[in-house]
């Protein structure tokens, strides 16, 4: 019998497998995540845990928890995990690919869509009584049918949002480092930039000051990767200065991002909650994943779904 952790509730039964298979399960049960503290003191204990992307597990976590032999991340990304700290540790990290996919990729086409047609301002004028009569040259914004879209990092999702932008009669190009056009290319042809690279050391910032510089200026960004993907004072200035047209965001760093933080003030963005996988069925799904991954590492088998 092992011990497990797991960070938040979660949506579906998955975690009454666990039990099942006769394991103890510690569920944090409050409506915010464990704080550091406590994190700490109930991983401390546990042979097993099943975290957040919002439960930093970094080598100080790991160095606390003696017994711990395997992590099952509910997310696709892995960057809140030290991998390589867990990996030395002879500890399993697993991560939950696929399930997640196609209801990323919508949210990455909805922003893509609400942006160029500029939903959120027409949704406020009705609301607030701006809308006094049909007009010619009211709230115009760019066509999506025949743009270009570029791609940057053409994975899972990357290739999801591709197939729906066929669809939508755009011409795609994309960016990765074993496929496609250089960025600096894509960046120059593209009508809308949408990101889908796993946040790295090496795609931390990549779109900064230069990378903005050299998109046009009618052309939007959308991120549905990481916020730490891109500079955000670069991209809040390039907004500020028509560098770009706009962006659309369901990623920020930090999450949540304060209400007052300077992005906001930027003219020609829209911010979601981070809701790329949040439907009831993928929420459901990835708990599913999560839990076979934890109930093959316990079992001595290597994880169906680890992090790469
Ligand atoms: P994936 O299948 O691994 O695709 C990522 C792609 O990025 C790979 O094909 C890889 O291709 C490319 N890549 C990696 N490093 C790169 C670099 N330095 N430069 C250019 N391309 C690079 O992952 P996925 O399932 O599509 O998920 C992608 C990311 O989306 C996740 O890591 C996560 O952060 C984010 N995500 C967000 C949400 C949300 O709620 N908003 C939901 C799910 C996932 P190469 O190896 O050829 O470079
Ligand atoms: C969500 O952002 C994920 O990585 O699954
Ligand atoms: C618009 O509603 C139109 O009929 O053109």
């Amino acid at each position: 019998m092992a011990r497990v952790f797991i960070t938040r509730r979660l949506p579906g039964d998955a975690v009454d497998r666990l039990a099942a298979a006769g394991h103890e399960v510690d569920v944090w049960r409050e409506p915010s995540p464990p704080p550091a503290e406590a994190l700490r003191e109930h991983t401390a204990q546990a042979d097993a845990l099943l975290c957040m992307l919002t439960d930093p597990i970094d080598s100080d976590l790991l160095e606390a928890a003696p017994r711990l032999r395997a992590i099952a991340n509910y997310a696709v990304g892995s960057d809140n995990i030290d991998v390589d700290a867990a990996r030395a540790r002879r500890i399993a990290v697993g991560v939950t690919p696929g399930v997640l996919t196609d209801a990323t990729a919508d949210i990455a086409f909805a922003l893509l869509l609400a942006i160029a047609r500029r939903l959120p301002e027409g949704e406020a004028a009705v609301r607030n009584g701006e809308w006094t009569t049909w007009e010619p040259d009211w709230l115009l914004g760019r066509d999506v049918h025949g743009a270009t879209l570029g791609i940057v990092g053409r994975g899972r999702i990357g290739d999801a949002v591709a197939r729906r932008a066929e669809g939508f009669g755009m011409t795609v190009v994309h960016h990765s480092r074993s496929s496609g056009i250089p960025l600096d290319k894509l960046l120059e042809e593209a009508d809308f930039v949408s990101l889908h690279v796993p946040l790295t050391p090496e795609t931390r910032h990549l779109i900064d000051a230069a990378a903005l510089a050299r998109m046009q200026p009618t052309a939007y960004l959308v991120n549905t990767a990481r916020g730490g993907v891109v500079d955000q004072d670069a991209l809040a200035a390039a907004l500020h200065d028509g560098t770009i047209a706009g962006a659309a965001l369901d990623v920020t760093d930090p999450e949540p991002l304060p209400p007052d933080d300077p992005l906001l003030a930027a003219p020609n963005l829209i911010v979601l909650p981070h809701l790329g996988s949040a439907t009831h069925d993928t929420r459901r799904a990835m708990a599913e994943l999560a839990v076979d991954n934890l109930l093959a590492a316990l079992d001595g088998k290597p994880m169906p779904n680890p992090a790469s």
